[in-house]
């Protein structure tokens, strides 16, 4: 054996991935190589939200002892393995680039291709999977809500600053209006003139910075999408208390990496799907805890208390998201308005043409009130 001792008894997952005697002995060898040489696996199955998926996850264990040396993850499906290669490589270059502060990642320390299947030694998460800490929380008596409702609130935060980032290569900018406007006007030096007024007045650095960062991050989550986890459930969170606060863990990002695909179809995330899957799992661990529980013990409570948490603080961090969608969408109307307001005199007479011009006047004042907001 190696020097190992495998624990490859329980059955695991819905799926039917089962991993032969070869591959096993392969993994052993790899991870006493890549790790170190008295080190043992232990497949991960004790839970309901864990290894759902079908394929083996296991513990690497220093023999003998508690200590976590890494996680081996074998996967089935080419697909999944990369694509979870890359939403690691995304958390890291998001955290480097100080997007993540309430959250963090985990390292993938290697990555081997084996028969019909790949195997990648992450770094252990710290702390234990949020699954865990609730059914804790629902099931003993003694369980202190402060310390319940931190952790809700540490979960909310993560998930609402990962959904502030998108992966956007094309920033949009007023430039844009700008130039389709001119574009629009043509050969028509009057008009040209005025428009080049306004211009003055929608470029002034304070305004046209204040359109451009609504432009641009609006623009950017409404083409792209938020990055979400996309199988955020409470087993795919790992919390940690250290120096007297929470820290959150990805694990089991391979869906993240879809949600970062330009392709409105195919890559569009809204954050509400990561937000809606976590309270339906909060809820399903209650509804579990409730039935295991003695008669009578009403558990009803601490689930709201959580529930209320997790949403509040959730919609107090993500706000933003929503608002820029509305508020772009106001921009662009009065956009579109001076727009029209300047292709519509080419048919006006002079009358007419006053008229037109102040609705645009109008409509600038209206633009000046919706960009001071912010
Ligand atoms: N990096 C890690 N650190 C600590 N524990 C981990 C790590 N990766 C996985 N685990 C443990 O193994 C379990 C299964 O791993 P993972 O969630 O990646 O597999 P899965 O089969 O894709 O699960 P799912 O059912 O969520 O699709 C997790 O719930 C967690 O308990
Ligand atoms: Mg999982």
């Amino acid at each position: 054996m190696n020097g190992f001792n495998a624990v490859e008894s329980n059955v695991c997952g819905n799926g039917v991935a089962t991993i032969s005697e070869t591959v096993l002995e392969n993994v052993r060898t790899l991870v006493k190589l890549r790790l170190r040489s008295d080190c043992e696996i232990k497949l991960i199955s004790e839970g309901v939200l864990k290894g759902q998926s079908g394929d083996k996850v296991y513990h690497v264990m220093r023999k003998n002892t508690i200590e976590l040396l890494a996680v081996a993850k074998i996967f089935h499906k080419k697909d999944t393995f990369e694509n979870e290669c890359k939403a690691i490589e995304i958390l890291k270059s998001l955290k480097e680039a100080q997007k993540l502060g309430a959250s963090t990642h985990i390292e993938n320390l290697a990555t081997f291709p084996l028969e019909s299947c790949f195997l990648m030694l992450q770094s252990p998460a710290a702390g234990k999977g949020l699954d865990d800490y609730l059914e804790y929380y629902f099931k003993t008596k003694k369980s202190k809500s402060d310390e319940f409702i931190g952790l809700m609130k540490a979960t909310a935060r993560a998930f609402a600053e990962l959904h502030r980032n998108t992966i956007s290569s094309q920033r949009a900018c007023i430039d844009l209006y700008v130039n389709k406007i001119r574009s629009l006007l043509g050969e028509i030096p009057e008009v040209r003139k005025k428009f080049e007024e306004e211009c003055s007045y929608l470029s002034s650095k304070d305004c046209s910075e204040r359109i451009n960062r609504l432009i641009t991050r609006a623009e950017k989550d409404r083409r792209l999408g938020s990055i979400i986890h996309g199988d955020g459930h409470p087993g795919n969170i790992f919390a940690n208390f250290q120096e007297g606060r929470w820290v959150i863990t990805w694990i089991d990002t391979d869906s993240l990496y879809l949600t970062t695909n330009g392709n409105e179809l195919k890559g569009h995330a809204p954050p509400e799907r990561d937000y809606s899957y976590f309270l339906v799992h909060l809820r399903n661990i209650y509804l579990r805890s409730m039935l295991e529980l003695a008669e009578g013990v009403d558990i009803h409570p601490k689930y709201h208390l959580l529930k209320c948490t997790f949403k509040k603080e959730y919609e107090m961090n993500q706000h933003h998201v929503v608002k820029s969608h509305k508020d772009l969408q106001a921009v662009r109307g009065l956009l579109a308005s001076i727009i029209r307001s300047f292709k519509r005199p080419i048919m006006l007479g002079s009358h007419e043409f006053n008229h037109e011009w102040k609705i645009r006047q109008l409509t600038i004042l209206k633009l000046e009130k919706i960009v001071k907001k912010y």
